[in-house]
């Protein structure tokens, strides 16, 4: 095998020598089932490892990534993570966590041409067209880029709840809150956007 890749398993094998260390049926309890709180929504970027992020086990997140961390109503892979978390695994909260710096995003507004890839960041393109005005309003850079990464956690907050998903368990009593929260690369911390819904309105 390939240097790279046997490292890849001598990795995994200190790693998992050290967690039965640590606990002994920590393994065996999680392949019995796993009953996670929280569902997170983020961005594919390497930098921005969801269970690293929060300090979290295996079995404490479901987890579902995509470039730009972006909801889409037509997204059967994000629908189906948002409906198996909500309805069946019964999370409480989920998180959409984007992060500035995002390649994604920046790539969107600078309208660049990467191939196939354009044709989901117009979705991030339709969050900037919704937000043209401030956007042109901020004359940095990176400034402007990193409030665009900000205004798509809240649109795809926004369209969490309005999935028939997240309507169903309010409308059931289900406890549930969608939470945007936004990730600094420069120093590893998150900041919650203060745009949480918990219920219908
Ligand atoms: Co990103």
């Amino acid at each position: 095998m390939d240097a790279d890749l046997a490292e890849l398993f001598a990795n995994n094998r200190r790693w998992a020598d050290a967690m039965t260390a640590a606990d002994a049926g920590f393994f065996a309890d999680l392949a019995e089932h796993q009953a996670p709180r929280f569902c997170w929504v983020g961005c594919a970027d390497s930098r921005v490892p969801a269970n690293q992020i929060i300090g979290l086990y295996p079995g404490d997140v479901f987890v579902h990534r995509n470039v730009a961390n972006l909801v889409v109503h037509t997204d059967l892979n994000c629908l189906s993570v948002l409906q198996y978390a909500i309805d069946v695994l019964q999370v409480e909260h989920v998180i959409v966590t984007g992060h500035y710096g995002c390649g994604g995003v920046q790539a969107a507004l600078r309208d660049a041409k990467l191939g196939l890839i354009d044709n989901w960041l117009r979705h991030v393109q339709d969050v900037a067209r919704d937000h043209a005005g401030e956007l042109a309003a901020i004359d940095d850079d990176v400034a402007r880029a990193d409030r665009l990464c900000e205004l798509n956690v809240m649109a795809q907050v926004a369209n969490v709840v309005r999935t028939s998903i997240a309507h169903d368990a309010w409308a059931r009593g289900q406890r549930l809150a969608v939470h945007g929260w936004i990730y600094s690369l420069d120093d590893g911390l998150l900041r919650d956007l203060d745009v949480s819904v918990d219920g219908l309105r």
